[in-house]
C-alpha cells in the first residue's frame, strides 16, 4: 500500500519495518497495522487538533500533572507553542496510560513506543489470531454478557486504584480478544484525584456498561456500581477485589424508607399520645 505521510519517519528511523494495511479510521485516529522486528502490531495516528473540540479536552486533562514548568507555562497561556505542547502531551497520555495499567494488571495492549504522534502498540487478536473484534459488534449470550460485565467492573476498579479513570469507555473502546475483554483508546485518561468532573466521568463510564451488557441480560440495568464504587473509593475502602454488590443505590434507599417509617412511627405515637385521653396512656 502507500505508505501514509505520518508513518513515513518510523519507517526510516527503522520503528517499523513494513505497512501492512489500515485497520480503521476513527474519529480521533487512524489505526494501521505494521509490521515491527517480526511481529504484527498496531500503529495509531492521531488526527491534529483542529479535529478535536479544545472545551472538550481541557475537561479531561484537568489535574494531569505536567513535569516540565517551560511546558505548563505555555499550556496555561494557550500560545502556539502551547498549544503544540498541549497535543503532545494529550497524545503522550495515551502511551503513558497503557504502562501504568499494565503495571496495576489492568487488561489494555502493550505499549511498543510513541514518536511523531504515532502510537506503536501490540494488536489484540481473537483466539484464531484475527484482529479481535469490539464489544459493540458482538451479539453475547446472557451468560457471557454477565461475566464480561463483572470483568471489567473489576478492570475499572484496577484502573480507580491507581488513580485513573478512562472517560470514554464503552462497548467500541473494548475489544474481545481470544483471553477476554481488552480496554483500548485512553488518550483522554483522568486523573480520579485531581479532575473535579472525576465522580462524572466515572458513572459515565461504568453506566455505559451497564447499558450494553444489560441488552442480553437486563437485571444489570438495575445495578448501581457506579454509586457502590466511588462511594468505597472516597472513603478509601477501595481495594483490587474489594467485595460489591451493585446494589448501593438501593441499599441507601432502602436505609431512608426505614428511617422515613421510623418517623411516621414516631409522629403517629406523638399524636396518639396528644389525643388520648388523660390518664389512658
Ligand atoms: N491495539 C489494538 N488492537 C486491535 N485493534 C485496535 C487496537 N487499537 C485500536 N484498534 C482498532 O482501531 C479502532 C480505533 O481505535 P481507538 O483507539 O478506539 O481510536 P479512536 O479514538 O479513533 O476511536 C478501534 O475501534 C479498534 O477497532
Ligand atoms: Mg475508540
Amino acid at each position: 500500500m502507500k505508505i501514509p505521510k505520518r508513518l513515513e519517519s518510523l519507517l526510516q528511523d527503522g520503528l517499523i519495518d513494513e505497512v501492512l494495511g489500515q485497520l480503521m479510521s476513527g474519529k480521533e485516529s487512524d489505526v494501521y497495522l505494521v509490521s515491527c522486528h517480526g511481529e504484527t502490531r498496531c500503529a495509531k495516528v492521531y488526527k491534529e487538533i483542529q479535529h478535536r473540540s479544545f472545551h472538550k479536552q481541557t475537561q479531561y486533562t484537568e489535574g494531569r500533572k505536567v513535569r516540565n514548568s517551560r511546558r505548563s507555562r505555555a499550556m496555561e497561556k494557550h500560545s502556539r507553542f502551547g498549544r503544540k505542547e498541549q497535543e503532545d502531551v494529550w497524545q503522550n497520555a495515551e502511551g503513558d496510560a497503557l504502562r501504568s495499567l499494565a503495571a496495576a494488571g489492568v487488561r489494555v495492549p502493550k505499549a511498543h513506543g510513541f514518536s511523531e504522534g504515532v502510537l506503536l502498540m501490540e494488536l489484540v487478536v481473537d483466539a484464531d489470531g484475527a484482529v479481535a473484534p469490539r464489544l459493540n459488534d458482538l451479539c453475547l449470550s446472557e451468560t457471557l454478557a454477565r461475566t464480561y460485565h463483572r470483568l471489567l467492573i473489576d478492570q475499572v476498579v484496577l484502573m480507580l486504584c491507581a488513580g485513573l479513570i478512562h472517560g470514554d469507555l464503552s462497548e467500541f473502546n473494548v475489544l474481545l480478544a481470544g483471553d477476554g475483554p481488552v480496554i483500548i483508546d485512553l488518550p483522554q485518561v483522568i486523573d480520579a484525584a485531581g479532575n473535579n468532573n472525576a465522580k462524572r466521568f466515572f458513572t459515565r463510564d461504568v453506566d455505559n456498561l451497564a447499558a450494553y451488557f444489560g441488552q442480553f441480560a437486563p437485571e444489570l440495568l438495575a445495578t448501581d456500581f457506579a454509586a457502590e464504587i466511588w462511594h468505597l473509593y472516597e472513603n478509601g475502602d477501595l481495594q483490587p477485589g474489594t467485595p460489591l454488590t451493585g446494589q448501593f443505590a438501593r441499599i441507601e434507599k432502602a436505609a431512608d424508607d426505614d428511617l422515613v417509617m421510623r418517623e411516621i412511627e414516631d409522629a403517629r405515637a406523638e399524636a396518639l399520645a396528644r389525643f388520648a385521653p388523660s390518664g389512658a396512656l
